[in-house]
């Protein structure tokens, strides 16, 4: 095969200084494009966390019987307008939208619970055996201010029940996001609260604005504005003054129909049943508009040690459900009327999510590792080009019998592979040289005890099987 020799990037310039008109080669520089603001890539060093969370999530997934949906990343900005809400931060200033080269109005999605309603009612899915219960993971997007815990393009995975309004699917999903951190390790509190339904949050709302008309002084603009629109979305403000203010804010659970108070104290009881631990968060609304009744956050468990005013604070306004801003791991709650609102059958749905960056890095945070899949308990270590080509070979070989090697053909030096077979803490190494290749046979050596042996080439497959399984 004939083959081309690639150029180096070269500009050809007159030498000025010199002013002749000799010419010199100056190599031309190239700037490399930065990743986006907000935006980051997952390392290879990382995905032992990613894969730990994703397997946690199918096995929470196959034992609670959700199945799985793949959506798509655009949707129609519409569908958000209409679901998360006109007044919430996600679709005034958070939202990723374009037109497409048609014309459309698109949105990077940044959620996932309205794009499975649109789904649910799409496909028909009303007339399947309810609940219909349906799982996702992926990335999502908001344009808000980034910083630590909170990025533009962030990944979830979440839950989503159709098609029952029992508060036993309320309290099994509350459980499942619950077991899901606690059974990575993550000591996590719940914080629960219903909101009751659109009617009788308009009584509320009335006494809310009324409420924070008389602290107009401290409220951030945005929430001055939020006063006549929308006054519970001051409740869930990041800004320190609107937090502070919202500590002594009428509570919603005074205000609750007495359907929506039975709702959610069966709730309550099925979470007592099979102990999973909560605490009432009387001010906990969420930033979305389509929640109706239950609502519920995880949050890192506050530390015992009240030693310090500030971790006091936050304890007493956590607990109040007043948000921190990056502290919530995961939400969600129940949206009965977000099927109908979209167009659809009324159908009674719930739901949560969990953000997967902020799981990685309580993970981290505990110096949790979890173990990876990734641990080769062979390295075949070559010696010459004769050795590297049946080494090749002798790999896939090994691939077909499902034993999972590492190498290093890019390295010629024995020292070097084999410290590399150090690091990898492999049980075995396989040393292959010129001399063997001849002899067709090859070196074993055990790399605890250091003890080595040559054995028949054709054999070491079986042998190092033997071996693994002793
Ligand atoms: P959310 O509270 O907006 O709810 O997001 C859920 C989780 O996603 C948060 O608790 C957080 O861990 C993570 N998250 C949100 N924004 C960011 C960000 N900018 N950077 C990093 N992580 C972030 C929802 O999205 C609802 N769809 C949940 C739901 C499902 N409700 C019912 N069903």
């Amino acid at each position: 095969m004939a083959i081309k020799k690639i150029e180096p990037i070269v500009e050809v310039q007159p030498a000025e200084e010199k002013k002749t008109t000799e010419l010199v080669l100056v190599t031309k520089k190239v700037k490399t494009p930065q990743l986006l603001r907000g935006f980051h890539d997952v390392l290879g060093e990382d995905q032992i966390y990613w894969d730990a969370i994703h397997r946690k999530v199918r096995e929470l997934a196959y034992a609670y019987s959700f199945d799985r949906i793949e959506l798509p990343i655009l949707e129609p900005v519409e569908l958000f307008v209409r679901s998360v809400g006109k007044q919430t931060d996600i679709v005034e200033k958070e939202m990723f939208q374009f037109q497409d080269q048609s014309g459309a109005n698109v949105v990077m999605r940044p959620e996932a619970t309205a794009s499975t309603a649109r789904a649910y009612i799409e496909h028909g899915m009303v007339d399947r055996p309810q609940p219909v219960k349906m799982f996702y993971d992926g990335p999502m997007f908001r344009y808000d201010r980034p910083q630590a815990g909170r990025y533009r393009q962030f990944h979830q995975f979440g839950f989503e029940a159709f098609g029952s309004d029992e508060a036993i699917i309320d309290a099994q999903l509350i459980l499942i996001a619950e077991r899901f951190f606690r059974e990575l390790g993550i000591p996590v509190a719940v914080q629960v609260n219903s909101i009751g339904t659109t009617e009788t949050r308009a009584e509320y709302k009335v006494e809310l604005a009324t409420y924070y008309r008389q602290h107009r002084n401290v409220i951030c603009e945005d929430c001055k504005r939020r006063l006549t629109r929308n006054p519970m979305r001051v409740l869930d403000c990041k800004e320190d003054g609107c937090r502070a203010v919202s500590v002594n804010a009428p509570q919603i659970i005074d205000w609750l129909d007495e359907p929506s108070k039975e709702h959610f104290m069966r709730v309550l009881e099925y979470l007592d049943e099979v102990e999973v631990h909560y605490q009432l968060a009387p001010h906990l609304v969420r930033g979305l508009d389509y929640y109706t009744r239950t609502v519920f956050e995880i949050v890192p468990e506050v530390a015992d040690d009240k030693s310090t005013a500030d971790s006091s604070t936050a304890d007493e306004l956590g607990k109040a459900g007043i948000s921190g801003g990056q502290s919530a791991l995961g939400g969600g709650g129940r949206y009965d009327g977000l099927v109908e609102l979209l167009g659809g059958r009324p159908t009674p749905a719930c739901g949560f999510a969990v953000g997967i960056e902020r799981t990685v890095s309580a993970l981290k945070g505990r110096q949790i590792k979890p173990e990876g899949s990734k641990h080769r308990d062979v390295f075949l270590a070559q010696l010459g080009d004769v050795a590297r080509r049946k080494g090749l070979a002798l790999f896939e070989a090994f691939r077909a019998e499902g034993i999972p090697v590492a190498e290093a053909f890019g390295k010629s030096a024995l020292k070097a592979q084999l410290e590399l077979a150090d690091k990898y803490q492999t049980k075995y190494t396989l040393i292959l040289g010129q001399k063997e290749v001849l002899e067709g046979t090859i070196i074993v050596r055990d790399m605890e005890s250091g003890v080595q042996e040559t054995v028949d080439m054709n054999k070491v497959i079986g042998i190092i099987k033997k071996k693994l399984t002793e």
